[in-house]
C-alpha cells in the first residue's frame, strides 16, 4: 500500500530559469535570452532587431516581423542571463537536495551549451559542465531525470530557419540528442523530449515568427517526428533508457451539467490528449484530423513520418500539474481568471493562489486516473507546486506553511490514485525545488522552492541559499516514503 518502493521523490528545475551563465563556457544564445522580466500585470517582452537595423519589442507570445532576429539590449535586464546561478552554485545546491533526501532530480540541458548555434558543432566545455553535475548527483545516489528541451530554442535556428517550422531543425535536434545520449549513456537513464509540448507556440519556444495555426501545427508535426526519432535513437544507444514525453496537464471541467458545457470540456481536454495520443499511441487522433480538415490546415509529411511516429512511442508520460480549469459552451459568459500561461474560466468551488491559479488536489487524482485509464503507461508527476510570495522573518526563517499545506493535499491525492485507482505512478518532482525565475511572468518573487535564494526582480541580491520551513517537512515526507505528511 502507499507509494511503491523506489518511488522517485525529488525536485525539478529547468536551465532557462535556473542555470544562468548565459555567455559563459562557450554557450550560445537561445530565444529566451531575449525575453525581459515582467510581473502579474506587466507582460514579458521579446526584444528583437529587424534586418534593416530597427530595434523593437513585442509581448511574449505575439508574432515577430518576418525579418526579425533576437536582440539583447544593453540597458535591459533579462532574468535568464544569471537566473539563480546554478552554473556557479551546482555543488552547493546538489548538497542541499541530497540533505532533503532526493532520490531524483529533474533538470534540463541547455541546448546551446552543447551546440552553441543549435547546429552540428559541439562545445566540449558544455558537455563537461553537465558531466560534473551528473557525477555529483550520482555521488549522492540521486537519479538524474533530464528534459532534453525545456522551452529554449537556439537563437540561430530561430533567426535563420524560423525554428521548428523547418524540417532541418529535426536533424539538428537529433544531432544534439545523439551527442548527449552518447556522452551520458552511463549516467542518465530517465529522459523527456520536449517540456509541455502542448503549450509550445510562437517565437520564444518554437522559434517561429508567426502565430498562424498552420505554421504552428507544422512545427508541432516536426516536434512529433523529432521526439519519435529521439526515442528510437536513445533506445539503440542504451536499451535501458526510459524516454518520456511531457505535457502541461490542465484538467478542464464543464461549467455545468448543460450538455454544451460537457462538450466544451471534452474538447478542451482533447487539446492535451491530442499530444499524448500521438506520442503514446503513435498516431494522430481522428478528432484532430477532422479539425485540420475543417480549418483547412494541411500538415506536410514526408514519406515514412507516420511509421516513425508509430515506432517512436514513449516509455512514460511526465506531466506538470498545478491547476484545473473550467469550460463553458460558446456564447455563455464566464468570468476569466489567469492560469498557467493562459486565461481560463473561474471555478467557484476552488481557492486560488496569489497568481490566480485554481488549487485543486482532487483534480490531480482525476488527471492521474484519466491518463492511466487511457494510456496504460507509467506516469510521473514532474512538476507541481505553489508559486507564492515568501516573507523572510527577522531571524531569517521563512515559514511557508501554505506551501506545506498545498503539498500535503497533492501528495495525499497521488496516494489515493495509487491505492484506490491502481495508477502506476513512478515519481514526484515538485517544481522549482529551489527558487528560480518564473516562466510565465519572469519574476523572482513568485517562488516555489523549499530552498530560498536571495535575489529580487531587478537581479539584486547575494544569491545566498537558505532553508524554508518546507525544507525539513519535505525531508520527512521522503524519509517516510510519503507516509508522514504532518506539519508539526
Ligand atoms: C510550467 C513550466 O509551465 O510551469 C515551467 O514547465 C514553469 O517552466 C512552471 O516555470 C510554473 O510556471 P510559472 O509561470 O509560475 O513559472
Amino acid at each position: 500500500m502507499g507509494f511503491p518502493e523506489g518511488f522517485l521523490w525529488g525536485g525539478a528545475t529547468a536551465a532557462n530559469q535556473y542555470e544562468g551563465g548565459y555567455r559563459e563556457g562557450g554557450r550560445g544564445l537561445s530565444t529566451l535570452d531575449a525575453i525581459t522580466g515582467g510581473d502579474i500585470h506587466t507582460p514579458r517582452m521579446v526584444t528583437f532587431k529587424t534586418k534593416d537595423g530597427k530595434v523593437d519589442s513585442v509581448k511574449n507570445g505575439e508574432a515577430l516581423p518576418e525579418n526579425a532576429i533576437g536582440y539583447i539590449k544593453e540597458d535591459q535586464y533579462y532574468p535568464s542571463h544569471i537566473a539563480t546561478d546554478f552554473y556557479h552554485h551546482w555543488k552547493e545546491d546538489i548538497a542541499l537536495f541530497a540533505e532533503m533526501g532526493f532520490k531524483s532530480y529533474r533538470m534540463s540541458i541547455s541546448w546551446t551549451r552543447i551546440c552553441p548555434n543549435g547546429t552540428k558543432e559541439v562545445n566540449e566545455e558544455g558537455l563537461a559542465f553537465y558531466d560534473q553535475v551528473f557525477d555529483e548527483l550520482l555521488k549522492y545516489g540521486i537519479e538524474p531525470v533530464v528534459t532534453i528541451n525545456h522551452f529554449d530554442m537556439p537563437m540561430h535556428l530561430a533567426d535563420n530557419f524560423d525554428g521548428w517550422s523547418s524540417r532541418e531543425t529535426i536533424d539538428y535536434f537529433l544531432f544534439y540528442c545523439e551527442t548527449i545520449f552518447n556522452r551520458y549513456k552511463d549516467k542518465v537513464k530517465y529522459w523527456m523530449t520536449f517540456n509541455e509540448i502542448n503549450i509550445l507556440r510562437s517565437w520564444n519556444t518554437l522559434g517561429i515568427h508567426s502565430t498562424d495555426e498552420q505554421i504552428r501545427y507544422q512545427a508541432v508535426h516536426h516536434l512529433f517526428v523529432a521526439s519519435a526519432k529521439a526515442v528510437e535513437l536513445g533506445h539503440q544507444i542504451n536499451p535501458d533508457f526510459q524516454i518520456g514525453m511531457m505535457v502541461c496537464y490542465i484538467l478542464t471541467y464543464p461549467g455545468s451539467s448543460h450538455p454544451g458545457d460537457i462538450l466544451a470540456a471534452l474538447q478542451a481536454n482533447r487539446e492535451l490528449e491530442f499530444f499524448m495520443d500521438v506520442q503514446v499511441k503513435g498516431e494522430y487522433p481522428a478528432f484532430k484530423l477532422k479539425e485540420f480538415e475543417r480549418k483547412g490546415i494541411e500538415i506536410k509529411k514526408e514519406p515514412g513520418d507516420d511509421e516513425i511516429i508509430k515506432k517512436g512511442t514513449v516509455d512514460y508520460i511526465g506531466f506538470s500539474y498545478y491547476m484545473s480549469a473550467v469550460a463553458v459552451r460558446e456564447g455563455e459568459d464566464a468570468e476569466l481568471v489567469i492560469g498557467n500561461q493562459m486565461k481560463v474560466a473561474k471555478n467557484p468551488h476552488l481557492e486560488t493562489s496569489d497568481w490566480g491559479w485554481a488549487i485543486d488536489p482532487t483534480g490531480l487524482r482525476i488527471a492521474l486516473s484519466k491518463m492511466y485509464d487511457r494510456y496504460k503507461v507509467p506516469l510521473f508527476v514532474v512538476e507541481n507546486g505553489l508559486g507564492a510570495y515568501d516573507e523572510v522573518e527577522e531571524d531569517g526563517s521563512i515559514n511557508d506553511d501554505y506551501r506545506i499545506e498545498y503539498f500535503q493535499k497533492h501528495i495525499a491525492a497521488m496516494k489515493d490514485a495509487i491505492e484506490l485507482d491502481g495508477v502506476d505512478l513512478i515519481g514526484f518532482t515538485p517544481w522549482g525545488c529551489i527558487d528560480i525565475v518564473s516562466a510565465g511572468t519572469g519574476e523572482m518573487k513568485k517562488r516555489y522552492g523549499f530552498i530560498y535564494v536571495d535575489l529580487d526582480d531587478d537581479g539584486e541580491g547575494t544569491m545566498t541559499r537558505s532553508r524554508k520551513k518546507s525544507f525539513d517537512w519535505y525531508k520527512q515526507v521522503i524519509e517516510s516514503n510519503g507516509e508522514n505528511l504532518s506539519n508539526n
